[in-house]
């Protein structure tokens, strides 16, 4: 006899926001595509910003801006607090980031995305008061068995136990800076090997998260908007985050305390977003691990994309073809 488990069946099945969402994160991706390799990163950025905008008014939500790309002062468009949406349809948080890896882009080097995560309003921590966190982002192995406050070595041999994995093939995520110089020798002293990240950590930490992807763990300091980014990315895909603010100096721990965050605390998944009701998009701008850049070929721009929903775990891929005739 063949049975279902009719309860996991949603008989009426919900809407999926993200779904409308690609389309901002698409926009964006094309109008930054121009400045891929030119150097500009401020042009690319402002392009993907007024592209994102532009979608975003069309969607039929009202979501409050709790990572964007900054305060209102310094920050036209996007900033922190704006309402966007047409204001009906459910009430969300909602973090941007036009580009992650504006340098990137002005360079031409790989793995920048356009990113949007959202989830139910109020749910999503806003640690702009300070501006790094450390991080440890890992795969559905790690649950239970990573711990941010222990050594790296200790974490690399246990998630390797986990995974049934040599350490020697162990491959960390790491953003190559100077102030990972240590952590960079003490995961090689450990045996595993190192993925040096010029920019973008939140595709290292999805990366980290992909069961298909060679990268084991995304470690170390980057900053804290693409932190809360990548755990609504972990909740969908079922991974490991654990994060700890990582302020420069007593001032900024300061004001990150007035403003209600924890020093010296770890951050888990559910307190950096406390709804399983998460979305996830991202299109790629230029080419990386994850995701294919954007490319025109002959009339068409082509766009690739990642959509994650946390409360179904569906992962969806999407390849889009624009005439590009009508925006280049
Ligand atoms: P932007 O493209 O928004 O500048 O961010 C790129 C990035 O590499 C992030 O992915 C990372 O979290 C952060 O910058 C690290 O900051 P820093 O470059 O100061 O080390």
């Amino acid at each position: 006899m063949t049975t279902t488990n009719a309860s996991a069946i949603p008989l009426n099945p919900d809407r999926n926001l993200a779904m409308e969402l690609v389309r901002a994160t698409e926009a964006a991706a094309i109008r930054a595509y121009p400045f891929i390799g030119k150097g500009d990163k401020i042009a690319a950025d402002g392009a993907a910003v007024d592209a994102m905008r532009g979608f975003l008014a069309t969607v039929d939500f009202s979501g409050t801006i709790v990572i964007g790309e900054g305060e209102k002062d310094n920050a036209p468009m996007l900033f922190n607090g704006e309402v966007v949406g047409t204001g009906r349809g459910p009430a969300c948080d909602i973090a941007v980031d036009p580009i992650d890896g504006t340098s990137l882009t002005g360079a031409g080097r790989q793995n920048a995305l356009s990113v949007i995560a959202v989830s139910d309003s109020g749910t999503m921590l806003d640690a702009s008061s300070v501006f790094y966190m450390n991080k440890l982002v890992a795969g559905a192995e790690g649950v239970g068995v990573l711990d941010i406050r222990a050594s790296i070595g200790d974490n690399i041999r246990a998630l390797a136990k986990a995974k049934g994995k040599p350490v020697g093939e162990m491959s960390i995520a790491v953003l190559d800076r100077p102030r990972h110089e240590q952590l960079i020798d003490e995961i090689r002293s450990a045996g595993a090997g190192t993925r040096l990240l010029l920019d973008g950590d939140v595709a290292g930490g999805i990366n980290a998260a992909r069961y298909e992807s060679r990268i084991d763990m995304c470690v170390g300091i980057g900053g804290s908007p693409e932190g809360i980014v990548t755990a609504c990315a972990i909740k969908a895909l079922g991974g490991f985050i654990q994060t700890m603010m990582a302020p420069k100096d007593d001032a900024e721990a300061a004001k990150g305390i007035a403003a209600g965050l924890k020093m010296d605390y770890v951050y888990t998944a559910d307190e950096l977003v406390s709804s399983d009701n998460t979305f996830f998009v991202a299109t790629g701008v230029t080419d990386g691990a994850m995701l294919d850049g954007v490319r025109r070929k002959g009339p068409i721009i082509r766009t690739d994309s990642i959509i994650l929903r946390g409360r179904s775990g569906t992962i969806r891929r999407v390849q889009a073809d624009y005439l590009a005739e009508r925006w280049i």
